[in-house]
């Protein structure tokens, strides 16, 4: 028995994969038009083309919380994204709405990288060394049960268009802070913020140790050893090489990238920035834009008056987000016609109970 089979996740029928695109495409045209409002289709700007084109909304990881806490109409939300952003999305919607995963496969390798166990041992260590002086924060991007343990300890939930916000904010409640499961965002936006990167220690997971260079007492933020396995793949070399061959192009960033590449780039920002700042610059204007491929190549094509090139020329998508695609989409919609629902996102109570604080202290701000 395979591990989808053991954990009974049900995996795409056969006759999808024979559909053309235009069969698929139509048949989810006519499925939106008689399901109207009752179905919700929130996407990531990360999602391929041939399913953001049926997007109700596109948002980054903010934005589409936000959405997901406004909307109370639709009784499927059909999420065209990630794991952790589709459990988002339920601890946020009412108890008579749906929320759905067309492919459970598409997870997301840094939230995997914090288990709960793992943290409540790192939060036991952590609390011995400093007591009760560190605040948890979490990215989003990291699982229902890592959004409960901050909530019950006070903490918030971050995205990268908020962080500074929630990181100066967490530094009123607490003298340090121990940020969850991005070492990369926590670098940067505490760097930004003033802290020394020699005050930032990092927690490893795996070793069950802390690392730092300065004296203990002074350490102001503990960094997860967590990374995005697509941002990773930006390095100064590629840098160094756009500068070199293109010396008028501006490098822009999203912060998940390392401390180093943010540190020689022009600008760094969220999806919602990047995004923001390709739309405003002048036509003419040159750009390497490091940040995940189907949103590069959206960019490329909706803005044909300036240059646009992914800052590493090798890059791929990010495979998760990528699992979303037209004979999945199809397949849950036509699963809800049929009255069965397939992969449906659902947290537990005491989970939801406790992430949604997490969730609400960002909200809030
Ligand atoms: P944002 O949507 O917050 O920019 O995060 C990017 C990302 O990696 C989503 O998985
Ligand atoms: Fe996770 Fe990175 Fe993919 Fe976002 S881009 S879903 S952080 S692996």
């Amino acid at each position: 028995m395979s591990l989808l089979e053991t954990l009974q996740v049900q995996t795409l029928p056969e006759k999808y994969k024979s559909l053309t695109q235009d069969e698929m495409e139509k048949r989810i045209w006519e499925i939106k038009k008689e399901l109207g409002a009752k179905l919700f289709i929130p996407c990531h700007h990360y999602q391929r083309e041939e399913v953001y084109q049926f997007a109700d909304a596109a948002g980054d990881s903010l934005q589409l919380a936000q959405i997901s806490a406004k909307n109370r109409d639709a009784k499927y939300i059909v999420f065209c994204g990630v794991h952790f952003m589709a459990e988002t999305a339920d601890i946020l919607t009412s108890d008579e709405q749906t929320v759905i995963l067309p492919d459970m496969r598409a997870g997301c390798s840094m939230a995997d990288m914090a288990d709960i166990h793992q943290t409540e041992r790192a939060w036991d260590m952590l609390q011995q060394l400093f007591g009760d002086t560190i605040l948890p924060l979490t990215y989003v991007n990291s699982t229902a049960a890592i959004k409960a343990f901050v909530g019950r300890n006070g903490g918030a939930t971050v995205t990268s268009s908020n962080a500074k916000k929630m990181v100066e904010w967490a530094f009123t409640q607490k003298e340090r802070i121990f940020f969850l499961p991005d070492q990369h965002l926590g670098r940067n936006t505490a760097y930004d913020l003033g802290v020394d990167l020699k005050d930032m220690a990092v927690w490893d997971p795996i070793r069950n140790e802390l690392i730092y260079e300065c004296a203990l007492e002074n350490i102001k933020v503990i960094l997860w050893k967590g990374h995005c396995s697509v941002h990773e793949h930006f390095t100064v070399k590629n840098i160094e090489f756009v500068r070199k061959k293109f010396p008028d192009m501006q490098i822009i960033v999203h912060p998940e990238c390392s401390r180093e590449v943010v540190a020689h780039s022009d600008l760094n920002g969220s999806t919602k920035y990047i995004i923001e700042t390709i739309e405003k610059a002048p036509a003419g204007s040159e750009w390497a834009i490091g940040t995940e491929m189907n949103l590069v190549q959206r960019l490329f094509k909706n803005h044909p008056d300036k240059k646009i090139i992914s800052l590493n020329p090798v890059m791929c998508p990010c495979l998760t987000m990528n699992r979303i695609d037209l004979p999945h989409l199809l397949w849950s919609l036509e699963n809800i016609m049929e009255g069965k629902e397939t992969n449906v996102i659902k947290v537990d109570e005491v989970t939801a109970s406790d992430a949604v604080l997490a969730l609400e202290r960002m909200l809030q701000r």
